[in-house]
């Protein structure tokens, strides 16, 4: 079985994020032979062509073009997915042929208000189609980021919680190895 790297992005820079948090608790609850880094996008400037590349985006590009799946952390900011996620996409996107995403397995959860991020992962399943980014439907992990199911680190302290994002990383490996396989 080969092994897999996964790269988590969270939407949210603040350092008590609970969709940090979220993407903490998915790396301790990876399933075997599956490793997971957490992409630091605090230094990736507003997507702005006359930059050219600066290494911030340089270094986001690396890393995913490097991962075999993604997993996406994202609040819901006015209904809509994050602009600190969507500005890591847009840097992503411009590479000739969408390279570090074209095809690539991923997931989405995230942690928000009382509807849990429903409405913002639905945008966010929307631009994902442009990026061609083949996103696993289900598990669908929602939660509510103002519950004791985190701590005030934004670290996830509830079981079930823990249990589904395990689920959601058991569901990715195997869904990004059945599109890595050969066509029979
Ligand atoms: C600008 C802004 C807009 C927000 N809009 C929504 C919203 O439309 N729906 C919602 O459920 N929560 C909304 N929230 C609350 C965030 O979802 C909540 O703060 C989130 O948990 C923050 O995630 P974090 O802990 O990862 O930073 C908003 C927060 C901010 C800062």
């Amino acid at each position: 079985m080969d092994n897999l790297t996964f790269v988590g992005i969270s939407g949210s820079l603040r350092r008590a994020s609970r969709n940090t948090g979220l993407l903490r608790c998915c790396a301790a609850n990876l399933p075997q032979g599956v490793r997971m880094e957490i992409a630091d996008i605090s230094a990736l400037p507003l997507y702005n062509e006359d930059m050219g590349k600066p290494e911030a985006a340089q270094a986001l590009i690396r890393q995913v073009s490097a991962a075999d799946a993604l997993v996406l952390a994202c609040p819901e900011y006015n209904y809509s997915l994050a602009p600190a996620l969507k500005n890591a996409l847009d840097w992503l996107s411009r590479e000739p042929n969408l390279a570090p995403l074209n095809g690539k397995a991923a997931c989405i959860l995230g942690a928000g208000g009382g509807m849990g991020t429903s409405r913002s992962q639905l945008h966010l399943r929307q631009v994902c189609v442009y990026l061609n980014l083949r996103l696993l439907n289900k598990p669908e992990v929602f939660s509510n980021a103002f519950t004791p199911a985190f701590d005030d680190a934004g670290t996830v302290v509830d079981a079930a919680l823990a249990g589904q994002t395990a689920e959601l990383m058991q569901e990715l490996a195997l869904w990004t190895r059945r599109l890595r396989a050969p066509a029979a």
